[in-house]
């Protein structure tokens, strides 16, 4: 069974003018699946990820995430269903400054009320995978930017929810930085059976995913699969971005 199914998605901005942002969007991720999702600007890609991380309503159609759908649970199973079953990395991180990198990582945890000897063996297998372990006790602003992004992973992966949404988690990176926060990402899937749905506009950043789908206009266009060779699937997803075309100012952000 997939661990994320979205069925016939549809979504209208109700408004003077009605909008319909989603139009029968139809996909499975299964289990370890690092999935990307590209489309121009405007083609509904931020309105897939909210309606999957059930901070806004479908129009139609349903999302179902571990065999169950969010959408129906009540207000505050809603909220307890988020924090248990779903984990964010956004662009601009959301760590809090006034704590340690530790103290960022386990805070999903100790909201949960987790024992501390549980906490710690899960906080040093994942501060060694992600390679964070020697900056565990450095304040946010101390580390780089890709220290940030990882930390955020970390916090993101402790709770090990379901379904991990990445919104465009290396728009604020460096090259370098972008390639070791893609590499976690990456290995994470690969080791740790995380499940991973990500919004990027950078196709190096896509051809870390075993599988793109690209959206236009609120409809799923085309979907890729990496296959064993990424400097390919780079260039098919280049590719299909000038044809998919709405975003050529989307290329000017590539970085090598
Ligand atoms: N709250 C809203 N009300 C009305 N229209 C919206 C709203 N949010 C997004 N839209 C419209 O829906 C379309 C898709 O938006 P979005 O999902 O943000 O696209 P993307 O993330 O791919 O750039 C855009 O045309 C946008 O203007
Ligand atoms: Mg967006």
């Amino acid at each position: 069974m997939p661990i994320l199914s979205v069925k016939h998605l549809s979504k209208i901005y109700e408004g003077k003018v009605a909008f319909q942002a989603l139009n029968n969007i139809h996909f499975n991720v299964a289990k370890g699946e690092f999935v990307g999702i590209m489309g121009p600007s405007g083609s509904g890609k931020t309105t897939l990820l909210n309606l999957i991380a059930t901070i806004d309503q479908p129009t139609a159609g349903e999302v179902i995430i571990g065999g169950r759908n969010p959408h129906l649970l009540s207000r505050s199973d809603t909220a307890l269903f988020r924090r248990r079953e779903l984990g964010f990395v956004f662009q601009h991180f959301n760590l809090l400054d006034t704590l340690t990198v530790e103290e960022n990582i386990v805070l999903p945890l100790t909201l949960e009320g987790m024992p501390l000897d549980e906490m710690g063996s899960r906080l040093s297998r994942i501060a060694d995978r992600l390679g964070i372990g020697s900056i565990l006790h450095k304040h946010t602003y101390e580390i780089s930017g890709g220290q940030m992004q990882r930390t955020a992973i970390a916090r993101a992966l402790i709770q090990e929810p379901s379904l991990i949404l990445a919104d465009e988690p290396t728009g604020n990176l460096d090259s370098r930085a972008s390639k070791e926060v893609m590499q976690t990402l990456s290995a994470s899937s690969k080791e740790a059976s995380a499940t991973i749905l990500m919004v990027t506009h950078d196709p190096v950043a896509a051809s870390y995913c075993d599988r793109v789908l690209f959206i236009k206009d609120g409809q799923l266009y085309n979907e890729m699969y990496c296959g064993d060779n990424r400097q390919a699937f780079f260039q098919k997803i280049i590719d299909m971005l000038a044809l998919l075309g709405g975003g050529s100012h989307d290329l000017s952000t590539i970085r090598f």
